[in-house]
Formats: C-alpha cells, structure tokens, sequence
C-alpha cells in the first residue's frame, strides 16, 4: 500500500546519506523540506521531496492498487523520537519520596532510608507479570501519543532472579504486542537487595552466575547495564559484570556520573565499548577526554535532572568538544515520572542551552544510536521505517521546543500505520 503526506509545512530531518549520529558543531544542523511530500510504502519510507515534484513523482504510482493521501497542510512531520534510556516496566509509584524530595532529602539520603530502587522492587516484587504488563502497556501508549516511535526498557527493579526474568519477559511481551521499536535492557546491578546488605560482592556473583547466564539462554535483552555510582556498584563490579555479559554478546550501557564526578563510571564505559553512558549529571574534562574518539554515545536526561534536582550535565561543552549528544527521558518511578520528550526536546533547550536543531538530533538520530537503530529509524530516510509524527498547525520549527507542556502530536504513524 502506498500512503502520501503532502502540504507538510516543514518535513524535519531529512536524510539523503544517512548518518549513524551527529557529532559537534554538525549537531546545530538539520535537514528540513519547506512545502514537502513524504510516500510511504507499506512500512518504509519510499519518497520525499518539493511539492513543486509532487503531482510528477504520483505518476510513478498510477498503476498501484491502494493509495491514501493526506492533506496536512499547516503542520510538520518529525521522524518519531526515539527514547534509548527508560526504566518503564515498574510497580506502584513514589510519590511519598517525593514529599521527601520536596522537604530537601537528596536522592542518596531516600535511598538509604530504604526508599528508592529497594521501594520498587519491593513493590514489584508483589506483583504479577499481568500487572506489569497492564502499567507497562498503558505508559508506552502514553508515549507513543506524545511522539515517541522507539524506546529500551530497562529491567532492575527485581533484583532477584527470578523479579528479574519477569521484569525481562514483561519486556518480550511489549516487543510483541506493541508497534513502538522495544530494546531490552538487563540491569540486575541496578541496587544491592537487602538480603544482600554488606556483602555486594556476593550479589555481583549472582549476577555473574545465575542471572546473565539466564538471561542469555531465554535470549531476553540485547543491553547489559550497571548504576556505577557511589552507594551502588563500585567500578570493578561493573568491570567484573560486564566481562561477563559481553561473553553473551550483550552491549554495555552504563548508568555513569549521576551522583560523584570521580566514580569513574564514564571511563569503564568507555572501555568496555559502551553503546552510551547515561546521566552524566557530575561529569568533567577527564570525562570529556575519555570520550573523544569512542563508538560511545554521551546521553543526559534531563527530567532526572529536573526531578532529582541534580546539577545539569555540561552539554555545551560536550558539544564544543565534539562530541555527539543524545537526550532521553529516563521514565521511570523515582527520578523522572514521565515519557514525554517534548519535554525532553524543551529542557534541552532552554537548560541546557542546546539550539533546538541540536536537541531534534539528539532525541532522534543520536538516541537511535544509543539503542542501536540508527539503521531502521531516526531520521526521514528512504528505506527506513516509516515511524513519524504529524504535529498539529504549528508557526516554527521553534515552537515545538518553546511551547512546552501540552500535546503537539496529532498523528502518529508507525511501522507505516496510522495509529
Ligand atoms: O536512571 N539512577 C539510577 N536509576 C534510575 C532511577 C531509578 C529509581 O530511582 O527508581 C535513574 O535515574
Ligand atoms: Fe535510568
């Protein structure tokens, strides 16, 4: 079936040589059509173009079966986002915490009083994998509506092996029943168990050998991830974790200077060829250096940030170092109740000072590198899937970014169906 879009106001992040990521100064660059077309083949892009091509380019389908055309004059379309760091498969909420956040108490202090991770694989742990799978389900709709098109699902709120493998195949099921784009992320060393209280070393061996083993065997995530910061795992326990997964084939993501400058979490990504390293809240020139050079994308989150209230990573200088940067919204109970990445895009923006060409490449083309989907999604490329969102009548590209904190998105097509 062939589906056309015409009278797009502005088609944003056109590729005709697609990038795997966009590094530095390119990063203020976009690629956008003014008065454009965009043809949809089943579910990939096909075509794009002027309308001033338009009606020449239709003839080309004169002799198709099906066409469907849409007439969206007034609004843009956006390649989907693509949210490469989320912790969506949880239980309950905490909102108490957030009481406590409010009082003052920082993220480590809730975290030691018992609340934090340990609160939610409590919580989690009491649940079933219907139930799971019913809130899941219910906030990746709720992200699909605001624009988002692909998004990792991070287990870690388990923190036994068997919470695990549920939290894991919560996740395989939302792989097969929803059209998002889903990658699996296997984050075991997310906190120490309290049955684990004093002897981390005796969890980081569970990991090693009863979980990845698991793991792997039910080929259940494509990602290995470890919170190396202080107060959670040390950088020889993610040393030690990670061996062990790549020997799976498993690519590290690394949750890295959220809380100390000097943990060292950046640079055992980098090592260990990370895919990305996330947070980066506490992060300096050593950190900077350390990047330079690597296959590994830097990524911030912002709402954590925001929520958390945590210093903003150094974007700016990220950037005038050359370094690509990917922003993601990090859903999850305890540092960032939302998938929104507008609001991501706006935060970007206005905190850490990214021009709005700069933070569309970072929640679209360097996202889908940091979950490995460059490839099939983030940009307006023949050939890729067709994952897009047509926004409602809107003056700029500016706006989208500017008018934080409602809805934009009024179509959202994946996979070439519209949703
Ligand atoms: O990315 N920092 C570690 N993990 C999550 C928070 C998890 C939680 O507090 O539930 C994060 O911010
Ligand atoms: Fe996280």
């Amino acid at each position: 079936m062939i589906q056309t879009f015409y009278n797009i106001k502005l088609l944003v992040q056109t590729e005709t040589q697609p990038k795997e990521r966009v590094c530095g100064a390119e990063m203020a660059t976009l690629n956008n059509i003014e008065n454009a077309f965009l043809i949809v083949r089943n579910d990939k892009i096909e075509a794009f173009g002027n309308m001033s091509d338009y009606q020449k380019v239709m003839k080309r389908y004169e002799t198709e079966d099906e066409i469907k055309e849409y007439d969206v004059t007034g609004r843009m379309i956006f390649p989907s986002f693509c949210d490469s760091h989320t912790h969506i498969v949880y239980a309950g909420s905490r909102e108490i915490e957030y009481i406590d956040k409010i009082k003052g108490l920082s993220y480590e202090e809730i975290a030691q009083r018992g609340g934090g991770i340990l609160n939610s694989s409590k919580l989690l742990i009491n649940s079933s994998e219907e139930e799971l799978l019913e809130a899941a389900w219910n906030r990746l709709e709720e992200i699909k509506w605001m624009g988002t098109g692909a998004v990792e699902i991070k287990s870690g709120y388990g923190l036994t092996t068997e919470s695990e493998l549920k939290m894991l195949r919560v996740i395989r099921k939302l792989k097969e029943m929803s059209p998002l784009t889903i990658k699996a992320n296997f984050l075991g060393a997310h906190a120490v168990p309290l049955d684990y209280k004093g002897k981390p070393a005796e969890y980081v061996d569970l990991i090693i050998n009863e979980m990845i083993p698991q793991v792997a065997t039910e080929e259940l995530a494509d990602f290995i991830d470890v919170f190396c910061d202080r107060g959670f795992f040390t950088v020889e326990d993610t040393e030690r974790i990670l061996m062990a997964g790549i020997k799976y084939g498993l690519r590290p993501k690394i949750h890295a200077n959220e809380l100390d400058a000097h943990w060292g979490g950046v640079q055992v990504g980098v090592k260990y060829n990370a895919i990305s390293v996330d947070h980066l809240e506490s992060m300096g020139e050593p950190e900077i250096e350390a990047l330079k050079g690597t296959e590994t994308m830097p990524t911030v989150l912002p709402g954590a940030a925001f929520f958390a209230n945590l210093p903003l990573a150094p974007v700016r200088q990220m950037i005038d170092a050359g370094l690509p940067v990917a922003l993601a919204s990090d859903y999850n109970p305890g540092t960032s109740p939302s998938g929104n990445m507008q609001l991501i895009l706006s935060m970007g923006c206005i905190r850490y000072r990214m021009m709005p060409e700069e933070a569309v490449n970072a929640t679209t083309i360097n996202t889908a590198y940091a979950m490995g989907v460059q490839q099939e999604l983030g940009s307006i490329a023949v050939g890729k899937i067709a994952n897009l969102f047509v926004t409602e009548p809107i003056p700029t590209l500016e706006f989208m970014p500017y008018a934080y904190g409602h809805n934009k998105v009024e179509v959202v097509m994946l996979n070439g169906e519209l949703q």
